[in-house]
């Protein structure tokens, strides 16, 4: 049976990266999808580059820090098709600076996107999911919603806070037979390094080494979809970094000493 046949998907930052990779991969499994991000002409770009097809692909633009929208966005993505199946909120935004320089501003503009912009959409979808006593929520964390290192702070706190939240959710929607589903990408190779904050709020603009060298964001989805389908509840995709994850829970002695070793030579690039 395909999971993904005639199933509403409804893809959070779409426009790049992994949530454009997912496009595709959902189209081909017979999803029908509604994209979203802030930039609507690049919405628009895949929307045409994957057919043009309205009965397909519902374009939806906005900006998850805008919370206040949110609800009617909500409203707008269910009336399309009735229903929406299975909300993956994937946008976010990540983090270049120093715990101390990043500003409470920066700090804020962070968790807007990434916690309470994720968190306010899954929460006016609910009614709607439990209603239909069915549904599942995606949410794309992070090897650093696991275990942290220099530089991303804030970054690796609003996906920690993720997993606070989404466990809980899991637990309270279970008898409701929505399910919750954490994802946590070590290194894809898109553009989340360039996108990244700066402490000054300007962006980070440079492909990091360790992005460049990162699994390509379609292997990523295909990888990604699959274990959705089969029922996984948290799963981590991505190469041997993913490891940390483990190393952290076991051995979180080693972990510190490797994040305090690297902390000064990435004081001195
Ligand atoms: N790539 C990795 O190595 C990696 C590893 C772990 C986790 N992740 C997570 O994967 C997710 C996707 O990131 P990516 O790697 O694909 O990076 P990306 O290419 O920078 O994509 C980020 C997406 O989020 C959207 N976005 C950013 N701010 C937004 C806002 N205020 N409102 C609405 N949408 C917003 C962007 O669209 P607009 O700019 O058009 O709004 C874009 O579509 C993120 O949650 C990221 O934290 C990535």
């Amino acid at each position: 049976m395909n999971f993904y046949k005639n199933s509403v998907v409804w893809l959070t930052g779409a426009s790049s990266g992994i949530g454009e990779a997912l496009v595709p991969e959902l189209l081909k499994k017979g999803a029908n999808i509604i994209i979203s991000a802030r930039r609507e002409a690049e919405l628009d770009r895949i929307f045409n580059e994957y057919g043009g097809d309205r009965d397909r692909i519902f374009v939806l633009p906005f900006d998850l820090a805008d919370h206040a929208s949110l609800p009617r966005m909500v409203h707008e993505a269910i009336s399309w098709k009735g229903h929406v199946d299975i909300l993956i909120n994937n946008g976010g935004i990540s983090q270049r600076a120093f715990a101390h320089e990043t500003s409470l501003e920066i700090e804020k503009q962070i968790f807007d996107v990434n916690y309470f912009g994720t968190v306010e959409l899954t929460r006016h979808i609910v009614p709607h999911m439990m209603a239909r006593k069915s549904g599942h929520i995606v949410v794309i964390s992070s090897v650093l919603g696991k275990m942290s290192v220099p530089l991303r702070s804030t970054y690796s706190s609003s996906k920690h806070a993720l997993h606070g939240y989404y466990d809980a959710l899991r637990a309270e929607l279970h008898q409701a037979n929505v399910k919750v589903v954490l994802v946590c990408p070590g290194y894809i190779k898109t553009e989340v390094s360039i996108n990244a904050l700066r402490a000054d709020g300007r962006k980070h603009a440079t492909l990091d080494k360790t992005q460049a060298k990162g699994m390509e964001a379609d292997v990523f989805s295909r990888k990604m979809l699959r274990k959705l389908a089969s029922g996984r509840q948290e799963f981590a995709i991505g190469g041997i970094e993913i490891l940390a994850i483990y190393a952290k829970r076991f051995i979180p002695w080693a972990v510190s000493r490797i994040t305090q070793r690297i902390t000064p030579v990435i004081r001195n690039l």
